[in-house]
């Protein structure tokens, strides 16, 4: 495994979420992921961008209608309830963070899917569900947060044998560690290649190991950018530290040569060790 910061609590990373949520949700997207852009010439939004990148993600996951899924670490609800829609799927949403459940359920509620689409509290390190509940389960963008190791076999857990699982992780791309990537809220990074062995570990197969860096780097861009022409009305609302804040927050995820994004699509195995 690479380089590591130090560890955050799943209380930390909700009082993050707290301060950062309306942030999120003004000045990038209701998707709290990266966005995927084809290539070069292609000019989406973010929001178009972050909606494709979540259909990337929902073709990992070939269920259908009856069958439950399970999305971890669900910010507030908008991939959980494109994923519904999709599959025809029920999905239970969870984050460590209340505001994002509640901002969630009134979402669902609001797209007429609460009777199939539910958010609750729940820590993903230590689930309250049976062995085999869920028949798929994703985990988008919110295992930064999370020992990777713990949670894979957690999410692995409550994945019914060849259930499938899919997720996306940030991965470190650079060739040497010459630089750290200490970034605040997220746990270590890992390369991609030691995702083969912590699904090995966690009884999970894998079917697909794709490094998508190139398609996803310029979230970096836009994201800075966003935050940079609202620079003002930022520090007004937010403090005037804000911005000095925010900049630290996302310096490791502007070394573009140094972090990328993975995606990780497989399927538990019948017998977990
Ligand atoms: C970058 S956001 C991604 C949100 C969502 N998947 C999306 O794509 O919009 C990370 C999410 O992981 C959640 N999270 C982090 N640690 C968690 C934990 N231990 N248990 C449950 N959720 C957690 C956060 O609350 C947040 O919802």
């Amino acid at each position: 495994m690479t380089a590591s910061v130090p560890t955050t609590t799943p209380g930390q990373v909700s009082d993050f979420y707290d301060v950062y949520n309306s942030l999120l949700r003004k000045y990038w997207d209701d998707n709290f992921h990266f966005g995927y852009w084809l290539d070069a010439d292609d000019g989406s939004s973010v929001s178009v961008a972050t909606d494709r990148f979540t259909d990337i993600m929902i073709s990992k996951l070939p269920v259908g209608p009856g069958a439950r899924i399970l999305d971890v670490g669900c910010g507030i609800g908008k991939p959980a309830i494109r994923l519904a829609r999709a599959t025809g799927a029920s999905v239970l949403g969870i984050s460590i963070n209340q505001n994002q459940v509640d901002e969630a359920n009134a979402l669902a509620a609001a797209e007429g899917l609460a009777d199939r689409v539910s958010f609750q509290v729940v820590n993903a390190l230590d689930m309250p569900f049976d062995d085999g509940s869920f028949d798929a389960a994703l985990a988008f963008e919110s295992i930064v947060h999370m020992p990777r190791k713990a949670a894979l076999s957690e999410i692995a857990r409550v994945v019914r044998p060849g259930g499938h699982i899919a997720l996306t992780d940030l991965i470190r791309v650079d060739a040497e560690e010459s630089t750290s990537p200490a970034a605040f809220m997220t746990q270590s990074v890992v390369r991609l290649e030691d995702y083969r062995e912590l699904c090995r570990d966690a009884g999970i197969e894998i079917d697909e190991l794709l490094d998508v860096s190139a398609h996803t780097d310029r979230t970096y861009d836009a994201m800075q950018n966003g935050i940079e022409r609202s620079s003002e009305e930022i520090s007004g609302k937010f403090g005037p530290g804000m911005m000095e804040t925010l900049k630290n927050v996302m310096t490791p995820f502007a070394m573009g040569n140094v972090i990328g994004c993975a995606i990780v699509a497989g399927r538990r195995k019948p017998v977990l060790r």
